[in-house]
């Protein structure tokens, strides 16, 4: 049961979710806590092929937050990213911090972000201790390995992540 949200906007949660993780899903969970409704939005990138499709990607995360709560929903954007936010009239990005190395690039894109809207605000939840080691790269490199993702991937992602692996062999 999550407590009464705080704030009556939408807020958008972007990124790549290649796949989602335990931390991608403890933060969707604490925005939906505070924000009226979050979009997860899954950057569709025109020239970069991901380990998984966009709408693996999305079905994944679509379980996920089926059980998180009805306020928050699944999409993907190409393009830039204010202007997926000003198409839905959105004004503000979520964005987790994880170690202090995530600060730099996340500052520059706040800025960058903010200088192409100036209504745009960027919002920085601190991952959890527990999540701050996990990336959606790190889960793929040590799967592809044969090492144990079970701790920082949902049950559906590990057996996705599992096919994947062999279908790419
Ligand atoms: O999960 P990621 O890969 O760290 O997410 C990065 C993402 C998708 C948030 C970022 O690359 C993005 O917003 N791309 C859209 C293009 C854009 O708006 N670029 C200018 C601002 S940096």
């Amino acid at each position: 049961m999550l407590p009464f949200r705080l704030i009556m906007a939408e807020a958008v949660f972007p990124g790549s979710f290649d796949p989602v993780t335990h931390g991608h899903i403890d933060i969707i969970t604490r925005a939906a806590s505070i924000f009226d409704s979050v979009t997860v939005a899954i950057l569709n990138h025109p020239d970069k092929v991901g380990f998984f499709t966009v709408p693996e990607r999305m079905a994944m995360l679509e379980e996920q937050v089926r059980e998180i709560s009805p306020h928050v929903r699944v999409d993907c954007f190409s393009g830039l990213l204010v202007d997926y936010l000003a198409a839905r009239k959105a004004r503000v990005i979520i964005r987790g911090l994880r170690a202090i190395s995530d600060y730099d690039y996340e500052v520059q894109m706040a800025l960058m972000n903010k200088s192409l809207r100036e209504d745009i605000e960027t919002v920085f939840l601190v991952a959890r201790e527990a999540n701050s080691f996990i990336s959606s790269s790190i889960v793929r490199q040590v799967a592809t390995l044969g090492g144990d993702i079970s701790k920082f991937v949902p049950k559906n992602v590990v057996q996705a992540v599992l096919n994947k692996i062999a279908v790419k062999k």
